[in-house]
């Protein structure tokens, strides 16, 4: 990669929830940073740790063995204070300090906020999507997310056997913050009789009416997934029993969805969208962000990329109640 900017040194943190797979990032910012002869800080703990000055030199040993591990290696914080003007100008002084010339930022769309504001107080950065919410819509995958759909849908598969063995309905939580990806994913995957994220809305009629249906047929097993934000799940699984008399359990998944090994695609993923942000700021870009669609890498403004809508899960929640 020719350099073009005449950066020499870049540095990259991990912001927000993990997402598997944000190692697998670091190891191809840093491999690629130093292939292309800059030199490559990491630091600790997101913006947090940037304005506490984290900032460590990286070589390509520092991420060896790093690519199948989840979580990321250099820890992540949520750092509220640095949504105020002062605390990214104390970041920008970081930078001179150590003479870092710019910044890739992995995480979702609080982290991408993080980015634009130090690039308009000089500091390039590039954003590269790790979340398992799968909540950016620049890109069709954010990393992350096909590794925790696998897991919640290997747990959902193992809460089916005994839901299966009892005559229950499951009622399963996912995560996703605000955004029905995962939900949706898993749903489908897993045979789900009904699911509920914040588009489609909380009906209780409806789902009354989906488990007596499921009822009539004499089914040893109903599932609802729903996403988390949306209701006391516990209570909507006592609610469908009191009304429909079918004994039902309520599952909340939580952060075992954020951990494990990274699967195939994360990694690839990964790699892909770390190389091409370092090529990005090799270019003289800043305030931009990387993203996948139809297996092509792109390039956004940040500014736009907030504002971008996707609903690549249309027509899902319809299906799986077609084949349930
Ligand atoms: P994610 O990046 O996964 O969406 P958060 O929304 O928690 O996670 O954001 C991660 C971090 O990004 C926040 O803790 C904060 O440090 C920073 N951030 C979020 N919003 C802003 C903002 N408006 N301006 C500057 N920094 C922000
Ligand atoms: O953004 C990732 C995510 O796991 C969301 O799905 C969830 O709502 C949130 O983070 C949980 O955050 P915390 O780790 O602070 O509990």
């Amino acid at each position: 990669m020719e350099n073009k900017s005449g950066i020499k040194r870049i540095a990259v943190l991990t912001s927000g929830g993990d997402a598997p797979g944000m190692n697998a990032a670091i190891r191809a910012i840093v491999r690629s940073g130093i292939d292309a002869g800059l030199e490559v800080y990491g630091i600790d703990d997101g913006y947090k740790g940037l304005i506490e000055g984290k900032f460590h030199l990286m070589d390509r040993m520092s991420v060896s063995e790093t690519i199948n591990r989840g979580g990321t290696i250099l820890g992540s914080a949520r750092c509220k204070e640095f949504k105020n003007l002062e605390v990214q100008q104390k970041a920008v002084e970081k930078f001179r300090e150590l003479g870092v010339d710019a910044l890739v930022t992995i995480g979702g769309d609080g982290t991408y906020q993080g980015a634009l504001k130090l690039t308009r107080l000089g500091v390039n950065c590039i954003g590269v999507p790790a979340t398992i919410d799968n909540d950016i819509a620049s890109t069709e995958y954010s990393i992350g997310f096909h590794t925790a759909v696998n897991t919640a849908v290997d747990a959902i598969d193992k809460i089916r056997d005994t839901s299966n063995s009892h005559r229950r309905c499951s009622v399963v939580e996912v995560m996703g913050r605000y955004c029905g990806d995962i939900a949706y994913a898993a749903a489908l995957a897993t045979g789900a009789d009904y699911v509920i994220t914040a588009d489609i809305g909380f009906n209780m009629e409806q789902i009354i009416k989906i488990v007596k249906k499921c009822q009539k047929q004499n089914r040893r097993h109903i599932l609802i997934i729903v996403t988390e934000h949306i209701t006391d799940t516990s209570d909507l699984a006592r609610q469908v029993e009191i009304h429909t008399g079918y004994e039902s359990r309520a599952t909340v998944l939580g952060h075992m969805q954020r951990g494990g090994t990274p699967v195939w695609y994360d990694r690839n993923l990964a790699s892909r969208l770390g190389t091409k942000a370092v090529e990005c700021l090799l270019n003289g870009e800043g305030g931009k962000c990387v993203g996948i669609f139809n297996n092509e890498i792109k390039v956004f403004p940040i500014e736009e990329a907030l504002k971008m809508k996707k609903n690549i899960f249309e027509g899902y929640p319809e299906l799986t109640e077609k084949l349930s």
